[in-house]
């Protein structure tokens, strides 16, 4: 393959920022699109001059000239999709969350199993340049071994929040739709982000414990927040903690979405601090190291949020061309899914769950 033929399939709103990596891309095009909304799979075929576009994903699978398809729809149809795509002999590439049940996450893994190509589960925020950083500094002992993190995110007002920035469209309803998204906008489809950042920077996970809350947001979808979800690394003496919360008159600046992350981690020589990632709420520089007294702050980074796609798509394109398995595997995802599923379990049974129970 001298270049690769890529078709999106469920072009909505992220399909924005994921085509963007193809762009001057000398490694792939975006050749198709597919949407069941027919007006939108022909708009977006003419402003990302793609040759076909489709409104049934399994045409766009039958062409061969398609060599691999990133799956960007609705939750409850990314493990259909990607098991037709791995059948049709595509590379895939799916947005988190990876599903919405755990079995459906080990028939993906099955079907990946079967094929010659890869699949793999795309979680953008590994690929912020700031996350990035951080991991390459934990992993070069910046800061001795790494203890404990403490993740905190808030979600703020939604809409316009000061004349002439660029505004937030409403999230698609159907993300508060439990039978479509899987239930629950913060635990799972949030919260899929936030697990598997705790799990790369420190490791596997053994158990969990949370609270969490329901309550109508501003416009009236029952909400999964505030919520508390506390566990404990399977690696020595080891926890963490997310803490989430929304903020209904928080005006959070932003180009994507009205919400952000920040995240604390401590090592047994120094500190690490990320002050923000989807947005910025936090006028700080984005990444600060404090070691032996001495602070570093790190104020040269990419810290457009838009850049995490690009990265990561362009990733992906890479570990095709080189024969590798990009991150996310298919068990790394599984992992992450049951990590949402055992922190609302808790929740559920007032009880510290350990992942491994999360099994259908
Ligand atoms: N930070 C992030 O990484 C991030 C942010 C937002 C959304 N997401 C994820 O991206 C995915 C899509 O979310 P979105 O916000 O773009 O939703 P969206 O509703 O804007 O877009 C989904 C699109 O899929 C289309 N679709 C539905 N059924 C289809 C089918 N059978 N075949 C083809 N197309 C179909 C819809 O018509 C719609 O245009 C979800 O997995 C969501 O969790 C990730």
């Amino acid at each position: 393959m001298e270049r690769i033929r890529v078709g999106l399939i469920g072009v909505g709103r992220i399909a924005t920022l994921h085509a963007l990596a193809y762009k001057d891309s000398p490694d792939a095009e975006l050749y198709a699109v597919c949407d069941a909304n027919e007006q939108v799979a022909r708009r977006r075929a003419e402003e990302w001059k793609a040759t076909r576009w489709f409104t049934d994903y399994q045409q766009l699978l039958a062409d061969p000239a398609v060599d691999a398809v990133e799956i960007l729809t609705p939750h409850n149809l990314h493990a259909q999709i990607t098991i037709a795509a791995l059948e049709a002999g595509k590379y895939v590439s799916v947005q988190k969350p990876m599903a919405i049940s755990v079995a459906e996450c080990d028939a993906m893994i099955a079907a990946a199993k079967k094929s010659v190509k890869t699949m793999r589960v795309f979680e953008n925020f590994r690929y912020y340049p700031a996350c990035a950083k951080a991991k390459e500094l934990l992993d070069s002992g910046a800061i001795g071994d790494a203890l404990s993190i403490r993740m905190k995110v808030t979600m703020g007002r939604q809409g316009e929040w000061a004349p002439g920035r660029v505004i937030e469209a409403p999230i698609p309803t159907w993300r508060f739709d439990d039978r479509v998204s899987g239930g629950g906008r913060v635990a799972l489809d949030y919260g899929f982000h936030i697990m598997a950042l705790a799990i790369f920077f420190l490791g596997d996970v053994d158990k969990v414990f949370g609270w969490i809350t329901y309550r109508p947001d501003q416009r009236g979808h029952i909400l999964d927040s505030p919520a508390m979800i506390i566990w404990k690394y399977r690696d020595g003496e080891r926890y963490g903690c997310w803490q989430v919360v929304n903020s209904d008159e928080i005006q959070v600046p932003t180009k994507y979405f009205a919400e952000d992350e920040w995240v604390e981690i401590t090592g047994s020589k120094g500190f690490i601090w990320l002050n923000r990632c989807t947005a910025s709420l936090l006028d700080r520089p984005v990444l600060v190291m404090q070691r032996d007294g001495v602070t570093t702050e790190y104020s040269n980074l990419d810290t457009d949020f838009g850049s995490s796609f690009v990265l990561g798509n362009r990733d992906w394109i890479r570990s095709i061309l080189e024969g590798r398995q990009a991150p996310l595997s298919g068990e790394e995802g599984k992992i992450v899914t049951q990590f949402c599923r055992a922190a609302q379990l808790s929740a559920r049974e007032h009880r510290e769950v350990r992942l491994e129970e999360i099994t259908a």
